[in-house]
Parts: structure tokens; sequence; C-alpha cells
């Protein structure tokens, strides 16, 4: 389960930190979480080819932290919907746990999808009719998490990004901080693979982008595969990894 509490701090910022024994994210395996090679996205739109994405080479390894940044129409949410199995590379193979998904059946790669990947995007995606808590165990409704756990382990994720406080309210009565813990919490409560994250910061104030910063290297910490999509250079160096995306190529990839 996970194991997080929060430090104390004021206002918005609060950050948890990590406690006791890290949770069992992924599975113990050794090989790449994500593998991708010689990926290609183009999109038809009329008699116009847009090659969004050409050649991509990408591994992603178990508790890595990896961004991956660029403008504006370079490719990064093309990259990030094929990452995440909500869109299909046109050519190239994908490997996610080992497994080909780029041609596996749409019912399989949901299942994968539903089970494996935590998402987290700029405008948070929350119903906004549904409580803090309903919204987080809801994302539990394809995994093999029992009926009965779902609002407790709810609870647990919320409590690791320090709002449990929040569970009972609306995400409408929350800042835009609280509102992306709560997708935080949403995006790690049934413990996934990997956790991608398109633009997280994008709609925050510093002050709360730094604490959700915060908050990613907590998890990084106990072994969470991290995946951030994101325009911002200084954003991109809080991963322990950065590769650059320009003209849907990736470039240099920077060790750092
Ligand atoms: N559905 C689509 N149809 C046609 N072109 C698209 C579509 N989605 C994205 N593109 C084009 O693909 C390129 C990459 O877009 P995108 O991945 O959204 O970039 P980013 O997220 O980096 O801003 C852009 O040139 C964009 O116009
Ligand atoms: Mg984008």
């Amino acid at each position: 389960m996970l194991s997080l509490k929060r430090a104390k701090r004021a206002g918005d910022g609060d950050v948890p930190v990590a406690a006791g024994e890290a949770p069992a994210w992924g599975d113990a395996d050794d090989g790449p979480v994500l593998s991708l090679s010689g990926i290609g996205r183009t999109y038809e739109s009329g008699d116009v080819e847009v090659n969004a994405l050409a050649d991509v080479h990408l591994e992603v390894q178990r508790g890595e932290y990896v961004s991956i940044v660029g403008p504006s129409g370079s490719g990064k949410s093309t990259l990030l919907n094929i990452l995440g199995l909500l869109d299909r590379p046109t050519s190239g193979s994908y490997l996610f746990e080992g497994r080909e998904v780029a041609t596996l059946d749409e019912a399989a790669r949901t299942a994968v999808r539903g089970r494996r990947i935590g998402f987290v995007f700029q405008s948070f995606h929350l119903l906004s009719h549904r409580s803090v808590v309903e919204n987080v165990s809801l994302s539990m409704l394809y995994t093999d998490v029992p009926a009965r756990e779902r609002a407790e382990r709810a609870r647990a994720a919320l409590a690791s990004v320090g709002l449990e406080h929040r569970a009972d309210f609306t995400p409408t009565r929350l800042s835009g901080g609280e509102r992306q813990r709560v997708a935080i919490a949403r995006a790690i409560v049934a413990e996934p693979a990997v956790m991608l994250a398109d633009e997280p910061t994008g709609n925050l104030d510093s002050r709360t982008s730094e604490s959700i910063l915060e908050l990613f290297a907590s998890l990084r910490e106990q072994g969470l595969t991290l995946v951030m999509i994101t325009h911002d250079s200084s954003v991109a160096a809080r991963a322990d990894r950065s590769v650059s995306i320009r003209d849907g190529r990736l470039t240099v990839e920077e060790a750092r």
C-alpha cells in the first residue's frame, strides 16, 4: 500500500514525504517498463499527411523518472497518447512490460491501460459531480482491486497526497493544486507500472507547481516509474533523465 505521510507546511504546499516501506509498484521483473522502437505516427488530414512522430526510440526502466520536453506542436501529446495506449502508432514496435501492445486488440489494450497505467493531465480531468474519494475509487473499476477495498484504498491514496481531509468534497471546492493531487491519487491508487503526466503543472502557479514536483520526486523515491511531458525545461530538469522532442523526433538524451 501507499506509505506517504504529510510533512508540516503551510497552505496548499503541504508536501507528503516518504515514510516506512515502499509500495510494490509494478512487478519484480528486470526488463524495461516501456520500450518504443521505430515508432511513427502519421495523421491524414484531407490530402495532407502530418508526420507527428518519426522513428522514435525510447526505453524507460522500472523506477526511472523520465521527462520529455519540447515546444508546442513537437509531438508530445501524440507520444503520450501512444505511451498510454490511447492511440496506436502507424509504424514501429511498442513493448509494454515486455509485451507487444501496438497491434494488440482494443479490449486487451483497455485492460493494460486500466490496470497498469496512471494518467495525470494538465486540466486534471476530474468528475465534478462526484466526491474526491469517488473520483479516486472509480479509477479502480477495471482493476483487480475488490470492490469492498476500493474506498479504503482511495482514502489511503488521498492521505498519501495530503488530502484525506478533502475526501468528501467535490472537486469544484478545491484549489488547482488540490485537484492535481486528487488526480495523482487517482493515478497511483491501483499501483500502476507507470504514471504518465502531460504538462502536470501547466495550469498551476509556480509555488503550487513546486509542491506537485516535490510530490513526484517523493513518489519516484518510493519506486514509482514516471514519464512526464512538458514544454518547460526547468520542470523537465526535475526528472532523472530528460529527452527532447522536436518535429516528432526525439533528440538528445541527457544523463544527469
Ligand atoms: N488529430 C490530428 N490530426 C492532424 N494533425 C494532428 C492531430 N493531432 C496532432 N496533430 C499534429 O501533430 C503535430 C504534433 O501535435 P501534438 O502531439 O499535439 O504536439 P504537442 O503536444 O507537442 O503540442 C502537430 O503538428 C499537430 O498539428
Ligand atoms: Mg500537447
